[in-house]
């Protein structure tokens, strides 16, 4: 039998490394499985953009970019189903009735939630307490929106109404899916069915990737504006690179790496060959090492991966016929499942026709 893989990408902006060998490099790799073991789905979340509240023109813009993104990186509408989140109306209807069986708790609990409502309610550190009050003042109920508290029950209904056991996403993800696998644990025991199976992350047997940032501490994220975008330039991707956050350099052998230099070796381990890795490692605890020479490196090979999708990527962006054809059988293949399961969860919830 085979296991049925879906995964989407926000529509918030160009795609960085982090998308990139966090998801987008997976979703080829599942796509393009010699034995063929994958049904793949995989989507622009359009729906979950709209949670930060984007231009209308730029939404319209970042699901085109991503979508050119997606074909240049190799993902094959011949091989699978590539779709926009809102062309598939099934979906927002699953969300309301899945809500049901939410709680609110457990939604402000949710860390990306918590992260998202600090920063638009500007607080600085990570006092709980002070989120909820905030929240909850009589302020700020147009500050934090409810769809951002409901993200992770779309996305759950993103999983689940295409049936998919396999979500590839990076680590920053891994609590999203915590949530699904426990809303589908919770829908069949209400309804005493076995209906939904836990969906789980997958890499062939890697870890969840995390790609850092290069200015010192975090991962490499649209709203931390660190970001090496697949469309940059050569120049510009060589000039990100070398400004990355270092030290002076070890003095003494074997001494432990500050976060900044192990966030670089994380990067070359992502991008590079293992023995380039050994190499630079080698030098770190001799002392040997010249961060210039690391960070060349880390440059060059990020630009063997990137130079060829930009390339694609320009060409595909303009030729808005076939991007159009793509969504629109993707659109079509999605729903076909999709309402199958909506017909399922309606039934089993005893919304039934006379
Ligand atoms: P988004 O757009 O925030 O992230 C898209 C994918 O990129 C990965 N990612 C990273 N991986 C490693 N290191 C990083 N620095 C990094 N930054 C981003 C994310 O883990 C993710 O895999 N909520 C999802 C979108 C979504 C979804 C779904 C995914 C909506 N519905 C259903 C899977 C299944 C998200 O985080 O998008």
């Amino acid at each position: 039998m085979k296991e049925i893989v879906l995964s989407g990408i926000r529509a918030t902006g160009q795609l960085h490394l982090g998308n990139y060998y966090g998801a987008l490099s997976k979703f080829v790799k599942m796509q393009n499985d010699p034995e063929s073991k994958y049904i793949n789905y995989f989507f622009i979340a359009d729906l979950h953009a709209l949670t930060t509240a984007p231009e209308p023109d730029k939404l319209h813009e970042n699901v085109k970019s991503i979508l050119a993104e997606y074909l240049a990186a190799g993902l094959d509408p011949e091989k699978s189903t590539i779709f926009v989140q809102s062309d598939v109306p099934e979906i927002p209807e699953m969300y309301l009735l899945l809500n049901m069986h939410v709680g609110i708790g457990e939604l402000m609990r949710t860390a990306s939630f918590k992260d998202k409502a600090r920063k638009m309610l500007g607080l600085t550190g990570d006092n709980d307490e002070n989120i909820e009050k905030e929240i909850i003042g009589a302020n700020t109920n147009k500050r934090v929106n409810a769809g951002l508290l409901t993200y992770p029950t779309l996305m759950a209904v993103d999983i689940l109404i295409q049936k998919a056991t396999k979500v590839p996403v990076g680590k920053d993800q891994e609590q999203h899916l915590e949530l699904t696998r426990r809303f589908a644990r919770r829908f069949n025991s209400f309804y005493g069915v076995d209906y939904f199976s836990e969906p789980a992350n997958f890499d062939f047997g890697g870890e969840p990737v995390k790609v850092p940032g290069l200015d010192g501490s975090g991962k490499m994220g649209k709203s931390e504006g660190n970001c090496i975008y697949l469309l940059d330039d050569e120049k510009t991707l060589r000039k990100k690179v070398m400004r990355a956050v270092t030290d002076e350099g070890p003095k003494v052998p074997n001494s432990p790496m500050c976060e900044a230099v192990q966030n670089l070796f994380t990067l070359l381990k992502i991008v590079s060959t293992p023995d380039k890795v050994q190499y630079f490692t080698d030098a770190y605890n001799n002392c040997s090492i010249r961060y210039g020479d690391l960070k060349k490196e880390i440059a060059e090979d990020i630009l063997k991966v990137t130079t060829p999708i930009r390339e694609r990527i320009i060409d595909i962006q303009n030729d808005d016929a076939y991007l159009a054809r793509v969504v629109k059988a993707g659109a079509e293949k999605a729903r076909e499942n999709a309402s199958k399961t909506l017909r399922d969860v309606r039934e089993i919830m005893g919304i039934r026709p006379f």
